[in-house]
């Protein structure tokens, strides 16, 4: 948090940018990124690069930030998030960008996501529950968002040792 390129909305890739074998790498980059952190999603501009690239990762069962279904690793290019259902719930947000803190964040339950695979096809599903909180924290970081920014009531912002104590 602080770094500008997280601030800033990325661009959408080309499909000739998407077959590149700098892509590639900067995947590779931003899986051993994720793996080392322990986290469930990365978005290319949390690795200093503005382009509009996700990946997430979830082994499932409980994490470090409550239950979800497992998916393998994702790759999410040029990413679009459609709300169906306006209604909203809240939970705890962390981000490898705004490190050692936790805080509530309501979000959309029910959304529809569009994108690019990295294989240059279009494809899209539905989100319900916390895995589509996921899906809207790591596309924010797209259009320089960050989970403190949504948040309504900075109260319950939190050091990670406070969360675990009082509110996990
Ligand atoms: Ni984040």
């Amino acid at each position: 948090m602080g770094n500008p390129v997280l601030r800033q909305v990325a661009r959408e890739l080309s499909p000739q940018e998407i077959s590149s074998s700098e892509t590639a790498l900067l995947i590779a980059d931003m899986t051993d990124t994720l793996r080392d952190y322990g986290g469930i999603g990365l978005a290319a501009p949390q690795v200093g690069v503005a382009v509009r690239l996700a990946i997430i990762e979830i082994e499932g069962g409980p994490t470090r930030y409550g239950e979800l279904e497992a998916m393998p690793l994702t790759v999410f290019i040029n990413p679009e998030i459609e709300v169906l259902d306006s209604g909203v719930a809240a939970y705890w947000e962390g981000c490898l960008s705004v490190p050692g803190l936790r805080g509530l964040v309501e979000r959309p339950q029910h959304v529809r996501i569009r994108y690019t695979t990295v294989e240059g096809k279009p494809a899209e599903f539905e989100l319900h529950g916390f895995t589509a909180t996921v899906f809207q924290h790591e596309f924010d970081h797209l259009n320089g968002k960050l989970f403190v920014d949504r948040m309504t009531d900075m109260s319950s912002l939190s050091f990670e040792r406070e969360y675990e104590r009082y509110h996990s």
